[in-house]
């Protein structure tokens, strides 16, 4: 079975999320093509993606037909791709509509497709329009292959975003979103039923988004009032969704994280004070040397206290072409790179962040 997705604002990071979140279930995949926003997986028949999963991925949708444009002319003849007589759609991918546009006429279908709309904006800063619609086609060519799909599941965000706005303890200024809080969860390769550390839990974002994929966290924040808010969002949380995962949470410094033999580690970490302005090249090269100092204790006690194979998907800051040096922090406690840093940054920030997974 080959899966279409179409993935937000940053692709690379959605496109390893999801493979991150198969390798994880063992499950088999092969990656068809990765072009643009667009990724096609194959799996076997079995695996059933549900989007709400993923924080990086907007539509899905299974790959109903593989060929050339003569076998697609067939295909169309024979198969009724939107079950409607009257209805509205857009298509993803890089193909001309046009013969989709005369099928549905043939059929005498009253089908009106739509452009342009809202917009995806992409880190890189290019945007793409996000037309609003009742049927989403994909409709691509790639190494000569045509494909062709229909979207049979879009992101929903109404409840996550109810549960990120209606959570007892807010933090407006260090508040991670849902979508982040997923992609971190699912490139640590954490599964139901696992032990998820956040050492840097805050009032509990990550945790929270861990504990509905059914995830036992255990949270830890030098921060009384952090640790407190994160209590309070997760006990609403259980109670609002009848969660049955459980969770805890300490009031400690990350140094002196319990060896509780964690099985997946997600974390935003801090990224220094709040910048109100550019940084200069000098600031910026301090920062990034205080975080290196910083992080290495932590992390060295976390390689500790975790199963020997679990993994850290963690952020680190960055500004501008100032990195931490991933390969140093490694070096130093004992962990390996396994996902090389990928860039998350938004235009209105100071700070970026690389986010990488160490094992
Ligand atoms: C970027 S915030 C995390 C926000 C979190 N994802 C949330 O949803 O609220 C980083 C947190 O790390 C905590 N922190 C910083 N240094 C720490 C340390 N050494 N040990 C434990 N917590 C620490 C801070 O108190 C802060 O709450």
């Amino acid at each position: 079975m080959k899966t279409f997705f179409i993935l937000g604002r940053n692709p690379e990071l959605s496109r390893a999320e999801i493979i991150e979140f198969l390798r994880a279930r063992n499950q088999e995949h092969t990656e068809i093509l990765f072009e643009e926003n667009i990724l096609v997986i194959e799996t076997n028949d079995k695996v059933k993606f549900n989007i709400q999963e993923f924080g990086g991925t907007m539509w899905l949708g299974k790959i109903n037909f593989e060929g050339n444009n003569e076998n697609l002319a067939e295909y169309l003849n024979k198969t009724e791709i939107i079950p409607a007589d009257k209805f509205s759609y857009a298509t993803f991918g890089n193909q001309d509509p046009e013969i989709l546009k005369d099928k549905f006429k043939e059929r005498k279908k009253k089908a009106m497709i739509k452009h342009g709309g809202k917009q995806i904006k992409f880190q890189n800063q290019e945007k793409q329009g996000l037309p609003s619609a009742e049927f989403y086609i994909f409709y691509h060519k790639h190494k000569g292959v045509v494909y062709l799909g229909t979207s049979t599941q879009n992101y929903d965000n109404t409840e996550v975003k109810k549960r990120d706005m209606k959570k007892p303890a807010r933090r407006e200024s260090l508040a991670i979103s849902p979508r982040l809080s997923k992609i971190l969860i699912n490139i640590s390769g954490a599964k139901p039923g696992n032990l998820l550390l956040d050492p840097f839990c805050g009032i509990g974002g990550i945790l929270q988004e861990a504990l509905i994929k059914n995830i036992n966290v255990h949270g830890i924040d030098k921060d009384k009032q952090a640790t407190i808010g994160a209590e309070q969002n997760l006990k609403w949380l259980t109670s609002e969704y009848k969660i049955n995962s459980k969770y805890t949470i300490q009031n400690i410094d990350s140094r002196k994280a319990p060896d509780l033999q964690f099985a997946a580690i997600a974390t935003e970490t801090p990224l220094g004070k709040i910048l109100r302005q550019k940084p200069s090249e000098k600031e910026a090269k301090q920062i990034i040397q205080n975080f290196e100092a910083y992080i290495i204790p932590i992390l060295a006690r976390i390689k500790k206290s975790k199963k020997p194979d679990a993994k850290i998907a963690i952020t680190f800051p960055a500004i501008r072409e100032h990195h931490v040096n991933a390969q140093k922090i490694a070096e130093k406690t004992g962990l390996k790179i396994y996902m090389k840093p990928i860039l998350e940054s938004r235009k209105d920030q100071f700070i970026s962040r690389d986010i990488l997974v160490l094992q």
